[in-house]
């Protein structure tokens, strides 16, 4: 507003200084200009000073706006209730049957794939005898679990990685309810790949009313002709690309999942992507369920299932009644993500009916909408690339790292959220690839995509940056400790695309 008087002034001294026609030296006039320029430029600078110190202060008070309105959202800590569900876990290798009459070789979690599915309640401890029998070290992550720090499964930031032969007690109290998961943190692209994976449930007052509360763990695999598991990891062409795509999908390690229903059934399904790469977008056709918890977590308000992209890592449980005119009729989960549709289950209504359970839809509303998260600075962003690793080859196929900020883990760019605050990360996927990233211990919201607000009604632990698209996400740190933040594509996660953020 300053600035039109000022140019004005001199331009109307330049003006009258050739008006005059005075017989002023050229240095005087030089010299006059550069003063007055200068004067200008010193206004304009103190000027844009007062600004920036204006915005900080507006963005501070923001910031405690924004941080208050998450209280309540979910707790710090939880109280042990004395309940204590203790188990033995083994990794080993072992065969299923996948396909009828073929044995495929995998290594599993207690001779099953997926592994034991483990049911808690909120406020009971897990105690697991963890033994590996692997030929290979290994660890396990409990993906989306808050945790004690120490109990976060990654080797070389929370533990030592367990050697063959070794074992580990996992002893935590789940701080939440939801649908959770559990898998190595060592060579993950191969150990997931090859069937480490199972499931974890920490219930609550609301998981008993569902008629029926089941699990749909969406994986893929890529098997030989001999229906073995494809023992090429890594390769090349999946670092370039997307990951490892499978030619072979299972739900629940089968080929044909099919849950048995009945008319009038409330159902809660819960649907977990353990697979390594493979992003889908799942359908329940002519169904009209509703989300009700994405990655664990209650939504705000329940919404249209459909939309929601289930990436590596991602969970989303849905509500949904079977209609009391349905019977023996059947309803196809479908995925719809790479085009076309693929039958990924299949739900078969009988002909005996039940009546509806009636309660409400099971929300948080204490999420926070955090519509002026935009009004705070990005406190630290990660840049998503690819490289070409040192000391290969010429070409891209000799060898790639995926790069976060140009480092590759173990290199990594070292960050501190500060714990009970509100903290702003911006994802920047430099690459044509796709990175659903995952911070482990924290929930987060996503708030911008491509610098313009969203207001997703649920908080995530992993979400999906497709290429060239910047992500904005907040959070409010309240589990300290060392965590990793790492594309849930493994092969890109196993290439370095890794960081570490410190929560003090
Ligand atoms: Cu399922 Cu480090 O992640
Ligand atoms: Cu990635």
């Amino acid at each position: 507003m300053h600035y039109t008087p000022w140019g004005y002034n001199v331009f109307i001294m330049i003006k009258s200084i050739y008006m005059s026609k005075l017989q002023t030296s050229k240095l005087f006039l030089v010299s006059l200009l550069i003063l007055i320029a200068g004067a200008v430029v010193a206004f304009m600078f103190y000027n844009q000073v007062g600004q920036a110190d204006i915005s900080t202060d507006s963005s501070k008070s923001a910031r405690i706006a924004l941080a208050e309105e998450f209280k309540g959202a979910y707790d710090a800590e939880i109280e042990a209730l004395g309940n204590v569900l203790e188990m033995d876990m083994v990794a080993a290798p072992s065969e299923v049957e996948i396909f009828n009459g073929v044995k495929t070789k995998v290594w599993s979690y207690n001779g099953q794939v997926p592994g034991p599915e483990i049911r808690v309640k909120l406020g009971d401890t897990l105690k697991l005898n963890f033994t590996n029998n692997l030929p290979q070290e290994t660890t396990i992550h409990f993906h989306g679990v808050r945790v004690p720090n120490a109990m976060d499964g990654v080797p070389g930031v929370t533990q030592d990685p367990i050697q063959p032969g070794e074992t580990f007690v996992y002893e935590f109290t789940p701080k939440d309810s939801g649908t959770y998961w559990y898998h190595p943190h060592v060579r993950s692209s191969e150990q997931v790949e090859r069937g480490l994976f199972g499931t974890l449930v920490v219930e609550d007052d609301i998981s008993t009313k569902y008629s029926q509360d089941k699990l749909m763990v969406i994986d893929d695999w890529r098997m030989d002709t001999d229906k073995q598991v494809d023992n090429q990891f890594n390769t090349p062409m999946d670092l370039m690309h997307d990951g490892r795509w499978g030619n072979v999908m299972t739900v629940n390690g089968k080929l044909d999942e099919v849950m048995q229903v009945r008319p009038g059934e409330r159902l809660r399904l819960r649907l977990v992507n353990t697979s390594n790469a493979r992003v889908y977008n799942p359908v329940l056709k002519g169904l009209d369920a509703k989300v009700i918890a994405v990655d664990g977590m209650y939504v705000k308000e329940v919404f249209d299932f459909g939309s929601l992209e289930l990436s590596p890592g991602n969970r989303i449980d849905i509500d949904v009644t079977v209609p009391k005119g349905a019977a023996e009729q059947s309803f196809d989960l479908i995925d719809t993500f790479s085009g076309g549709e693929v039958t990924l289950a299949r739900l078969v209504v009988s002909s005996d009916f039940v009546e509806t359970p009636e309660f409400a839809y099971p929300i948080n509303p204490n999420v926070p909408e955090w519509v002026n998260a935009a009004m705070v600075s990005v406190d630290k962003e990660y840049r998503l690339n690819a490289r070409r690793k040192a000391g290969s080859g010429m070409g891209m196929m000799d060898g790639i790292e995926w790069t976060i900020n140009d480092k590759a883990y173990p290199d990594y760019d070292p960050f501190s959220f500060k714990h009970g605050e509100f903290n702003k990360i911006r994802f920047t996927n430099e690459s044509s690839r796709l990175h659903p990233m995952h911070l482990h211990g924290q929930f987060f919201k996503v708030v911008a995509r491509n610098g313009k607000p969203v207001n997703e009604p649920h908080f995530r632990d992993t979400v999906l940056v497709r290429p060239s698209e910047s992500v904005d996400i907040a959070l409010v740190p309240l589990d300290k400790g060392k965590w990793v933040n790492h594309c849930h594509i493994l092969e890109h996660a196993e290439a370095g695309m890794m960081t570490v953020v410190e929560v003090k």
